[in-house]
């Protein structure tokens, strides 16, 4: 089985439940309120790992409470967390997450995954490198994704973005990298595309991988269009299942599965992980999912 890493952000999750999201100006009154942990970057380690795979997380938190709690689950999660960044003057990053009927609207605050940077980089290049598969998404700074994935890509790594938040990629940039997993609302951005879904993913074969919720998973394999149906699901959060996906495919590839089975095992982990609150809490145990698909998959 080959190594993962995942080079992104660990936030704290601050969920309010509500009926309606309010508008500006408006205040109205919540049903519920958790705290989870999170962050992209943590969540996709976590998906792989749940799911068997052999992770380790780089990436920067504060010397603080929130920092601790999210070292100490990734730790039970078997994340190898020993490289982390511990930041002092600086907050772990968090999230404030609003979720009405299973939708969501999440604001960011860094902290200290914005010292995910250059400088971070070089100190642990060496142990980067001894890993097969590495995952980025865009909640790090992009100095540091652009300067690190051409040198990646040189050494021959299988290099996975997750393009999220959303901003537009050079095309440099995208050629180094070896798949792309950006969500339908994603990619016109990311990809600088005003065009159907269909001629886009054309122009990038067995590379831009795009998820559309509920209907499913599209890629290009060079001779035709392929669409992975979702699985059919209640949906209680999907706060976390666009990394799920990116964190279960990456697993699937890492145990040597090719493009197309990888994305399957990737949408039925997601559609698995919707089922209930918080990011991480629905992510499927490697039982959980073998026994889903011998058992519910129809
Ligand atoms: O993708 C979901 C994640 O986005 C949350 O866990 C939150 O921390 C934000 O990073
Ligand atoms: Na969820």
């Amino acid at each position: 089985m080959k190594k993962i890493a995942v080079v992104g952000s660990l936030n704290i999750d601050y969920f309010v439940e509500t009926d309606i999201f309010p508008s500006t100006g408006e205040t109205i009154m919540g049903k519920g309120f958790f705290m989870s942990v999170g962050g992209k970057g943590a969540n996709q380690a976590v998906a792989a790992a749940r799911l068997g795979g052999k992770v380790s997380m780089f990436g920067s938190v504060g010397n603080d409470d929130n920092g601790k709690l999210l070292i100490g689950k990734m730790e039970k999660e078997g994340v190898n967390v020993s490289h982390l960044n511990k930041v002092e003057g600086s907050n772990t990053g968090v999230a404030f997450i609003e979720i009405c009927n299973s939708e969501n609207r999440i604001l960011v605050i860094s902290g200290a995954n914005q010292h995910t940077n250059i400088q971070y980089i070089n100190r642990i290049q060496d142990r980067l490198l001894e890993h097969d598969i590495i995952l980025f998404q865009l909640e790090t700074p992009l100095s540091m994704i652009e300067y690190i994935i051409p040198i990646l890509a040189k050494e021959g790594k299988t290099i996975i973005l997750n393009p999220a938040p959303a901003c537009q990629l050079s095309s440099e940039l995208i050629a180094n990298v070896t798949f792309l997993t950006p969500n339908e609302h994603e990619y016109p951005l990311v990809l600088n595309e005003k065009g159907e879904l269909k001629e886009t993913l054309e122009k990038h074969p067995n590379k831009v991988i795009v998820t559309c919720g509920s209907r499913g998973v599209y890629f290009h394999e060079g001779k035709g269009l392929i669409k992975v149906p979702a699985i059919q699901v209640e949906a209680v959060d999907t706060t976390g299942a666009g990394d799920t996906f990116s964190g279960a495919f990456t697993l699937a590839l890492s145990e040597g599965r090719t493009i197309e089975e990888s994305i399957r095992f990737g949408t039925i982990a997601a559609g698995l992980s919707v089922r209930k609150k918080g990011a991480q809490t629905g992510m499927p145990t490697r039982k959980e999912m073998e026994h889903f698909i011998k058992e519910e998959l129809v």
